[in-house]
């Protein structure tokens, strides 16, 4: 006996794994001009980089040299791993010869990477994080990878990338890949925030959520509590909010792209701010905050340093750092709120005092 739905059943199984990630590019521009195919063939070799990274990932206990430290530090100071290094390559490799990213501006490197050959063509630069979360590479935890896509502005004929010194709104598209127990791409090109799924027999991203929206409010809230003695006093009263009143509970991997998901789909905060030892935070703004940022206000939920948008703030060089309150739009406002109080009553006391 034949079920009469089956043939449609059957049929959107099929439509859905035939959305793959560049169809859905060219989809979400509504256009098959030179830049939409450029776009999406630039989001194809950002999966394949996705795949490769996976791959490595997913043998690394096997494999010789994919765990540990290089021995190396890198330009924020910060010991690099091996898997640093070969995610960092794997993105320069997917791009070289590709006629469509002249460069590429990455954590893991001091100064932007040029690709002189696509430079003719190629009118994009990827920023981007190879790994983020490298401190789980080691202990077979949840990492990420982030990328942005600017457009190049002037000639740069000094090869000192100032035009990317501008702020957030400039990102044509970003997105991050979570290499957790499936291999996740989210994106956004300014028409909503989507999610892919790796799907291994295929080898391709297929389409698992469209317009994912971030709930105005969530239970979570992600913070290194171990930087309490760091924090400025507001920081110190939002925690202590938080801990006295029920409905809130805490998690944090260590892994950014692994919180921010989490907080995307079920909703809370992520909160990075300054400590004693580093002022301005730890994030990155070109290669972690500013991309989430855009990816969270296309979600409907809102960044800030804290006391401005992120997307409003202008890098003074490459690997600037900025605090970042992320998510949820009701739970970043509360974060907002303790640091404006804190700043009010300290601006009432020196005025007493004076
Ligand atoms: P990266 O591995 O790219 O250096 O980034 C690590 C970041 C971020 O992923 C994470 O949320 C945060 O650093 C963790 O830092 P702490 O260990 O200071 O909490
Ligand atoms: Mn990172
Ligand atoms: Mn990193």
């Amino acid at each position: 006996m034949v079920n009469n739905q089956q043939p449609e059943i059957q049929e959107h199984y099929l439509d859905r794994d035939c959305t793959t990630l560049s169809r859905h590019v060219l989809q979400q521009l509504q256009s098959f001009s030179p830049e939409a195919q450029d776009l999406s063939a630039i989001m194809n070799r950002l999966a394949l980089a996705g795949k490769l990274i996976s791959r490595r990932l997913s043998r690394a206990g096997l494999v010789e040299n994919a765990l540990g430290f290089t021995g190396e530090v890198n330009v924020q100071g910060e010991s690099v791993k091996k898997m640093d290094v070969f995610a960092n390559d794997v993105f320069i490799s997917v791009f070289k010869q590709s006629g469509l990213v002249c460069r590429l501006a990455s954590e893991e490197m001091e100064k932007p990477y040029y690709i002189p050959e696509n430079c003719p063509v190629g009118r994009y630069t990827l920023l981007y994080d190879p790994i983020d979360g490298s401190s789980n590479v080691d202990i077979n935890l949840n990492v990420g990878s982030i990328f942005s896509i600017r457009q190049q502005e002037g000639d740069d004929t000094d090869g000192e990338a100032k035009d990317l010194l501008q702020n957030g709104h400039k990102q044509i598209a970003a997105g991050y890949i979570l290499y957790g127990p499936t291999t996740v791409l989210v994106y956004s090109m300014g028409h909503g925030v989507h999610s892919f799924i790796l799907d291994p027999s295929l080898g391709e991203f297929i389409l698992a959520q469209e317009n994912i929206q971030v709930p105005h409010h969530g239970p979570v809230y992600s913070a290194n509590e171990g930087n309490y003695w760091q924090w400025d006093e507001s920081i110190r009263e939002y925690i202590r909010y938080m801990h006295r009143h029920e409905g809130y509970t805490a998690r944090y991997s260590g892994a950014l792209v692994g919180d921010f998901h989490r907080i995307l789909l079920q909703g809370g905060v992520f909160v990075y701010p300054g400590t004693v030892k580093k002022p301005e935070g730890k994030l990155r703004l070109l290669y972690e905050s500013a991309p989430l940022a855009f990816l969270i206000e296309q979600a409907g939920g809102r960044a800030s340093t804290g006391t401005q948008p992120i997307l409003d703030v202008v890098p003074e060089e490459l690997h600037t750092r900025t605090p970042l309150a992320i998510g949820s739009t009701e739970d970043v406002q509360l974060v907002e709120s303790f640091i404006a109080d804190w700043i009010r009553r300290k601006t009432d006391n020196e005025a007493i005092a004076k």
